[in-house]
């Protein structure tokens, strides 16, 4: 949820900044690098066509070198519609969380389940794009890359930033609901009050008083 709001947010800023929205819904944004051990982690790997790029045939690969080892290893690779294959230790835990149904991928973002300490270490997506012009009679040949350090924890590590927030966010809701009820008792005793009154007294006396009433209830409306 708050990723996506991050995302959403992003894009409307770059929009903004750029006014460059041609390839709309992909912002390269960077994964998290901190995984918990035994939960899923999703490794994000976004890699957007440049303004103007036509339909590419895409298929993405993914390597991974354990801590402390000189070589990559290949772990996964995946190409719309029928390729999706996990290698050696990865076999039956990697899930594909990029582009859906579709060979131009941009999004090649997987997620890791049962992760264990030793998935920490650097990963690297790679994406194939093979464009075609004129009905193929021209191919052009594009390869990009992202690299993920990845370290594992045992327990999840809640930033003190965003401790703080929820602490703020909490204590404010508290305090504009108790504000807002304060504020409610005050103008029904107020008008209550006025409205006694004015059996009492005569019509204009009323008008003056509720009138009064109401420019004190500040940010409560008081129906006419
Ligand atoms: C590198 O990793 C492989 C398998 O993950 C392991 O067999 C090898 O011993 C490691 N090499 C070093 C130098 O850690
Ligand atoms: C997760 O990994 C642990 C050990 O690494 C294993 O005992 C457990 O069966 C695995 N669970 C799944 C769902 O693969
Ligand atoms: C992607 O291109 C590189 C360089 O040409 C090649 O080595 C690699 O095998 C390709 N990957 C896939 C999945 O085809
Ligand atoms: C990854 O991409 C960068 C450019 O973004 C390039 O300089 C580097 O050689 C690439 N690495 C591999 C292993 O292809």
């Amino acid at each position: 949820m708050m990723e996506l709001m991050k995302r959403g947010l992003l894009y409307a800023a770059l929009c903004l900044v750029w006014a460059d929205c041609s390839n709309p819904g992909c912002v390269e944004v960077d994964s998290d690098t901190e995984a918990v051990k035994d939960h899923p982690m999703k490794l994000r790997c976004i890699s957007c066509k440049k303004r103007g790029e036509t339909e590419a045939m895409t298929v993405t690969e993914w390597v991974f070198r354990p801590q402390q080892n000189k070589t990559f290893y290949k772990i996964y690779e995946y190409a719309y519609p029928d390729v999706a294959i996990a290698y050696g230790d990865f076999e039956n835990r990697i899930e594909w969380s990029g582009s859906k149904e579709t060979s131009d991928i941009q999004e090649a973002t997987i997620t890791v389940h049962n992760v264990s300490f030793s998935d920490a270490g650097t990963y690297r997506c790679f994406f194939n794009r093979t464009f075609s012009y004129r009905n193929g009679d021209f191919i052009f040949f594009t390869q990009t890359n992202k690299t993920i350090e990845l370290d594992v924890v045992a327990k999840e590590n809640r930033k003190l930033a965003s401790i703080i927030g929820e602490i703020m966010m909490y204590f404010l809701n508290v305090v504009l609901t108790l504000w807002l009820f304060a504020e409610m008792f005050y103008c029904y005793k107020k008008i209550a009050a006025a409205g006694e009154e004015a059996i009492q007294e005569n019509a204009s006396d009323y008008l003056a008083i509720t009138s009064e009433s109401k420019e004190n209830c500040t940010g409560v409306q008081v129906e006419e």
